[in-house]
C-alpha cells in the first residue's frame, strides 16, 4: 500500500459517498452474501447497522495513516472476536467483496486497478481484525 493508493481510494470513497444510497446498497449486498451475516445482525436495528457500516469504512480508511493499525483496531477487533459479537474470519471476505462490488457499481471511474488499490488499502486492517478472532 502506497500513499498514491490511499489518495486514490479516498477520492473513490468521496465519489461513492455522493450517492445517498451507496452505504444502503453496500449493506444490502453484504446481507445477501450469507445467512451467517444476516443472522449476526438479526437483533441490531437497521439504522444502527448503516451508521456502523459507514463508520467502519471511515475508520478503515482513516486508520491507514496510523503507525500501527493493530493498535488502533485492537478494541474493534476485540469486540468482533469470539469473546464479543463472534465474527469468524471468513465473514470479512464477504465484507470486502460486497464493498468492492458496491464501489464498482457507484464509482464511474472504477476499473480493475482502482479495485486493487481498495484491496491493498483495506487488507492490513482486515488482517488485523481476523488475527484478533
Ligand atoms: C473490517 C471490517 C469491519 C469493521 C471495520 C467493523 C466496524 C464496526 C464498528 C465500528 C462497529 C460499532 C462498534 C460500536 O458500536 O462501538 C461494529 C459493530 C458490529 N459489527 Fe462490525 N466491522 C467490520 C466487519 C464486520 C463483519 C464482517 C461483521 C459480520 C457480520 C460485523 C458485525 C458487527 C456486529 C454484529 C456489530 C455489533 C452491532 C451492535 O450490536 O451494535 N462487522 N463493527
Amino acid at each position: 500500500m502506497s500513499p498514491e493508493d490511499i489518495g486514490i481510494v479516498q477520492a473513490s470513497f468521496k465519489r461513492c459517498s455522493q450517492h445517498m444510497e451507496f452505504i444502503d446498497n453496500f449493506y444490502q449486498r453484504f446481507m445477501e452474501t450469507s445467512s451467517d451475516v444476516t443472522a449476526r445482525f438479526a437483533n441490531v436495528d437497521m439504522d444502527h447497522q448503516v451508521v456502523m457500516l459507514r463508520g467502519s469504512l471511515e475508520l478503515m480508511l482513516g486508520c491507514v495513516h496510523e503507525q500501527d493499525p493493530a493498535q488502533s483496531l485492537a478494541a474493534l477487533a476485540e469486540l468482533h472476536s469470539r469473546r464479543g459479537v463472534d465474527i469468524p474470519p471468513q465473514l470479512y471476505d464477504y465484507w470486502l467483496s460486497s464493498l468492492l462490488s458496491t464501489v464498482r457499481a457507484y464509482d464511474h471511474e472504477c476499473d480493475a486497478e482502482l479495485l486493487a488499490a481498495w484491496e491493498r488499502v483495506l487488507s492490513p486492517g482486515i488482517r488485523c481484525m481476523k488475527a484478533g478472532y
